[in-house]
């Protein structure tokens, strides 16, 4: 085992926008980092590199987090690499718009099972590691503001998110006190298209702090919850005081 004594990271999504950052910073605070990737080698392939500049011993496999048995397959080889988990975050997300009206099984499917079936099924995986470990560990899970709104045309996606904050709270309950488990719900974070079907300029009139969110601002987040000892079940909404509207 390459890491023996340092603390260790399962991620999935860090070939994502956000997931690439928080990747990084996490490594930043001296974890090794195991990510997972879907389709996108290239992107994954450039975040391993930027990670192993602070953390060498990283690494990452593919897997499709839509079906178990790759959820599995990617366990078992990061229990070939490192010797405890720590952290579990899960950032690997499907998104796109679907008019209520016109959703297909497949639209269904594809966004129920990647965000909310591959988000259980990778708690499951790392919630069976982490309970046998003497020591506390935290899972952070990625979701959205929209998982307690009622946007048009993504109730999928919506469903699918908000069906992760109860995840988030189940899994609280049920393997405290040894895992501490929380979610992160960006609002619009600004290096990246607005996600809403609002019009951009409609929506910042609807964001108390009259910006759009950071990259940093969601890493901030992320950073407290891994220090915190006292939270667990809760959804920490990073939006500006969007949801105040
Ligand atoms: N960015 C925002 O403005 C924003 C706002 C609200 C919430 N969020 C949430 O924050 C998290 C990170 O966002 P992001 O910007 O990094 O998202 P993103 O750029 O859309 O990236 C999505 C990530 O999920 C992975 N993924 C998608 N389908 C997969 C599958 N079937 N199997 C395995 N991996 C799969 C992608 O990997 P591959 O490309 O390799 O398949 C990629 O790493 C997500 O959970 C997102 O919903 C983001």
């Amino acid at each position: 085992m390459p890491n023996s004594g340092k603390k260790v990271c399962f991620m999935t999504g860090a070939s994502g926008k956000l997931g690439a950052e928080i990747a990084l910073a996490v490594a930043g605070q001296g974890y090794s980092i195991f990510f997972t990737w879907g389709h996108s080698e290239e992107k994954a392939k450039e975040t391993l590199e930027k990670v192993r500049w602070v953390s060498p011993e990283s690494q990452m496999v593919q897997c499709d987090v839509s079906k178990v048995d790759e959820i599995e397959q990617a366990f078992t080889a990061f229990s070939d690499h490192f010797d405890r988990l720590d952290l579990l975050i899960t950032s690997a997300s499907n998104f796109y718009r679907t008019n209520l009206l016109e959703v297909s099984e497949q639209d269904w499917d594809s966004l129920i099972d990647t965000n909310l079936k591959g988000t259980f099924f990778t708690m499951q995986a790392a919630a069976r590691i982490m309970t046998k470990q003497p020591f506390v560990s935290r899972i952070i899970t990625m979701t959205d503001i929209s998982a307690g709104m009622v946007w048009r045309n993504y109730a999928p996606y919506t469903v699918s998110k908000s069906g992760i904050q109860h995840l988030t709270r189940i899994f609280a309950r049920e393997t405290a006190p040894n895992i501490l488990v929380n979610s992160i719900a960006p609002g619009t974070i600004s290096a990246y298209p607005i996600r809403a079907d609002e019009p951009e300029a409609n929506l910042l009139d609807k964001i108390p702090l009259q910006r759009f969110g950071d990259p940093m601002d969601i890493v901030g987040a992320i950073r407290f919850l891994m220090e915190s000892e006292y939270i667990t079940g809760q959804i920490i909404n990073v939006d500006g005081g969007r949801l105040l509207y």
